[in-house]
């Protein structure tokens, strides 16, 4: 079957999208960006790509619904639980030794690419449950898909999409509504949803824990250490850094300092 795009359209609407988000198209996951394209077109009633090209290029709230349909956002409660671990039993226990050494009570949380909210709750939750109760905390959950944010900020799951959450959390922080879960206030109250490319620099700082995984995989090694580089001027010294368990800062030149523990791999601000 003949592609719908040109080469050259294909490489003009990659550009863009790389140029605007990191994220990266080629051979192999063209198809994505064709059906998407498509898509548009369809929805918009227009008859060339050239004539959608010329939109997105004027027009930013349009740019910023093209980034939004090609993005990824697979996701679930406690993803990846052996972080979920490492972050009770060694990333709590050093921040808490290490603030109160400084005279400090507050953690500082950063869940960068958020998509439907799952990971930002599930870290909220479970520094509810294990932080010690005189020290508090906040959670700032970012993405570029606008229709993501949306859904996060509502705390609704349905059904299916609890089965990965354990039972004490359940009963803990959720109330049983009609067809799904919500998620209750007093956890929704600490975190807090943010529109943020990560191409750009934060407008937050001082970050204690950073978890960004699942997010770097479709950039290029370019885009990923632009993305490295912010996360470490984010942070403070002494802080920890969670990448996706398939991605690696192997290879890359930073000052990040790989940390294995009993129950995950994950990178530390060690200054
Ligand atoms: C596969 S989801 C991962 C969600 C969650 N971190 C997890 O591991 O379950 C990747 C998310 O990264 C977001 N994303 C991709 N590129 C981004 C960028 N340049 N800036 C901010 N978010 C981005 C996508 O919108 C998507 O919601």
């Amino acid at each position: 079957m003949a592609d719908f795009l040109t080469d050259e359209e294909f490489r003009t609407f990659s550009d863009l999208i790389y140029k605007e988000s990191g994220i990266t198209f080629s051979e192999s996951n063209r198809s994505i960006l064709e059906s998407r394209l498509k898509d548009k077109l369809r929805m918009m009633k227009l008859e060339k790509i050239s004539d959608y090209y010329n939109i997105v290029i004027k027009d930013s709230e349009e740019k910023k619904n093209l980034l939004d349909s090609i993005t990824t956002n697979l996701t679930r409660f406690f993803r990846n639980m052996p972080h979920f671990e490492a972050l009770e039993n060694f990333v709590i226990p050093e921040l808490v030794k290490l603030k109160k050494a400084n005279g400090q009570k507050k953690i500082k949380i950063w869940s960068a690419g958020c998509s439907t909210g799952e990971e930002p709750y599930t870290i909220a939750m479970m520094m509810k449950k294990c932080l010690p109760s005189d020290f508090s905390f906040e959670v700032i959950a970012s993405d570029l898909s606008l229709k993501c944010l949306l859904v996060a900020r509502t705390g609704f799951y349905q059904d299916p999409k609890i089965t990965s959450v354990p039972d004490d959390y359940l009963k803990l922080y959720f109330d049983k509504v009609n067809k799904g879960y919500q998620v209750k206030s007093e956890i929704m109250n600490l975190v807090t949803f943010d529109y943020h490319n990560l191409q750009n620099e934060s407008k937050h700082s001082d970050f204690d824990i950073v978890f960004c995984r699942n997010v770097i995989i479709y950039f290029d090694e370019v885009a990923q250490k632009g993305v490295i580089d912010r996360f470490w001027r984010a942070m403070t010294p002494k802080s920890f850094l969670f990448i996706g368990h398939s991605e690696s800062l192997f290879g890359m030149d930073t000052k990040f300092e790989f940390i294995k523990t009993n129950w995950a791999c994950f990178y530390k601000k060690d200054i």
